[in-house]
Order: C-alpha cells, then structure tokens, then sequence
C-alpha cells in the first residue's frame, strides 16, 4: 500500500502563523506537525510516500523530510497548485499510486494510542476503509450515519443537522478503485473534489467498511490557534508523563524494521545536540541493550 501526506491548503485560520511556513510545519511541541501524520502511516507499515503540497510549500517540507532514505522510506512530492479539495489528491498522485492500494492522511491530524489503525492496514482486503471518533461537535466534520447492526448507512459532509456524533477523521484506506472514483467526480457544494463523495461512491457500492475508533485513540486537531496549543500541551503531557515521544517517525521507522539499529545509531549522531538527538540515543541504547540480553 503506497502512503499520501496531503498538506496542502491556505492556513488562513492560523493567520499570521502561516505567513511564512505552512500549517503542517508548524510546530506541535517539540516537532513539526507533518511528523505525527507520517509516523501514524510508518506505524501502520507504509514505506512509500507521495506529498502533496502548494507550489510555495512544498521546496520546505522537501528541506524537511528529503528523499526519505535515511529512514528506509521513498518520498516524492507533488504540486497542488490549487486548493481543489481533499479528492483531488488522487488525480494529482494517480502516477505514484499506479495499481497499487492506497492510504490517504491529512498532514494536520494527529493520533495518539491503540492499534485500530495497524488492524485496518494488516487486514485491508479491498474496497474502501474510514473510521468514525466520537466527537461533540459533529457538524464539523464528514459524518457517518450507522445501523443498529454497527454498519454505515449514510456519510455526509459537514451536515447542519448531524445524523450521529461520529465525525470521519481524515486517514482513509482505498484500493485502487480510487484512482478513478477521483477522476469522475464533480465538485461538491463548496467547489471542491469532496473526500465525502469518495466515501459516498464506496458506500454505494457495497465496498465501505467504517470502523469505529476505540476510546483509547485520541484524534487532535490542529486547524486553529486554540486546537493548535492544546495538541501541543496534549503531546507535551503525554512525553513528560511517559518518557517516550509522540510522532518520532525514526523510532517509527526502527520499531518496523525500515532500518537497522546500526542506521539509527548514525543517524542519531548526524544530529545537533538536542532533546530529540538524547531522546533517540536513550532508544539506541535501550534497543543494544536488549540485543545482548538476548
Ligand atoms: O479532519 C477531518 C475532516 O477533514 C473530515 O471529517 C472531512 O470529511 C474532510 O472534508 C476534512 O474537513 P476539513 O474541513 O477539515 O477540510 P479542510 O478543507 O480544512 O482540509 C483538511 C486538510 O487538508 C488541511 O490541512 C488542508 C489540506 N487540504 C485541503 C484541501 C481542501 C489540501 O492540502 N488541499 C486541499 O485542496
């Protein structure tokens, strides 16, 4: 399954934050905000990624985060000279994504805790996958209507009278059927290629599957000032509390075995004294220490 980071957009509601850097490089504590979506997809076992972002943003995110290889993982990049709708990634990445499945994850959703996500990658067999979180303010997301039965009945995109309090968060899972679904698809009423009517299209044809989130997964937003701080302060008490970091996509990328304890161990040294670099060492040190135990 090839992996797309969306983080395209104005960030007008994080004016004047976004004057300069765009909202997914802001920073959510102690890292940029694109590290926890792609550490979420690292996670889940995704090693190819296509991002997607404005013609202005995309030459820092690629300043960033480079070809990937230093974390085992391919990143390509992709102009969206427009901000046409969440859809339109899937015209715009149609030549990465090829015959493959796909995942989309957009660069300003940050998840913390359980394994939903990991069960939905290790068993994804086709047609489309979305999850719906419970939220209280359900009007402002798509949302997913279910039987009694637990199954989805009807998605709608920000509806004035929500039919449930499931809100969709913006990780979906799709086979390649994708590709073309995007490709007919008309712009919704607010003049964009509608993720929504993606789901919509699946749902009709018998293929979506919505799988709720458990209470143990948070699901961030970071599309204002307030959410933004508060997604910090979330990270921030989780990192204190625990001793481990949220969104570190090197661990992540260890943990999965995209590269060796030996490349960690470098690519750890290659970095400037810091927090993040003591914070990597103490995961060298803790992974040799378990290799000579065994
Ligand atoms: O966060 C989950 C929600 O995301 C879903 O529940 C909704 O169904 C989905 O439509 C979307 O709603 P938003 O109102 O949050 O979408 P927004 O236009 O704010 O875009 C979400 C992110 O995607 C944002 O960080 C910018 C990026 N984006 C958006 C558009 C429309 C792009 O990169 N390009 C785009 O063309």
């Amino acid at each position: 399954m090839k992996g797309i980071l969306l983080a395209g957009g104005s960030g007008s509601r994080l004016y004047p934050l976004t004057r300069v850097a765009s909202k997914q490089l802001q920073p959510v504590y102690d890292k940029p905000m694109i590290y926890y979506p792609l550490t979420t997809l690292i996670e889940g076992g995704i090693r190819e990624f296509c991002l997607i972002s404005t013609p202005a943003d995309l030459p820092r995110f690629q300043q960033l985060l480079g070809d990937g290889s230093e974390w085992g993982l391919t990143i390509e990049y992709r102009e969206q000279s427009r901000p046409e709708g969440i859809a339109q990634a899937f015209r715009i990445a149609a030549d990465f994504v090829g015959s493959d499945s796909v995942t989309l994850i957009l660069g300003d959703n940050i998840f913390y805790g359980g394994d939903s996500f990991q069960k939905a990658f290790d068993t994804f067999g086709g047609g489309a996958t979305v999850f719906g979180y419970h939220v209280t303010d359900p009007e402002r997301y798509g949302v997913v209507e279910f039987d009694l039965a637990g199954r989805a009945m009807s998605i709608e995109e920000k509806p004035v009278h929500p039919k449930s309090n499931y809100a969709v968060p913006g990780l979906y899972l799709y086979d390649n059927e994708v590709i073309q679904i995007a490709r007919d698809l008309k712009p919704g009423v607010r003049g964009e290629l509608e993720i929504t009517d993606v789901n919509v299209e699946y749902l009709r044809r018998g293929r979506l599957r919505v799988k709720q989130l458990s209470r143990g997964v948070a699901w961030l937003d970071a599309g204002t000032s307030t959410s933004l701080h508060e997604a910090s302060a979330y990270v921030q008490t989780i990192e204190r509390r625990q001793g481990i970091k949220v969104g570190c996509p090197e661990e992540a990328a260890f943990k999965r075995d995209f590269i060796s304890l030996e490349a960690l161990d470098a690519l750890t040294h290659r970095l400037p004294r810091c927090e993040y670099r003591d914070y990597l060492c103490g995961v060298v040190a803790e992974a040799q220490s378990q290799q000579t135990r065994r």
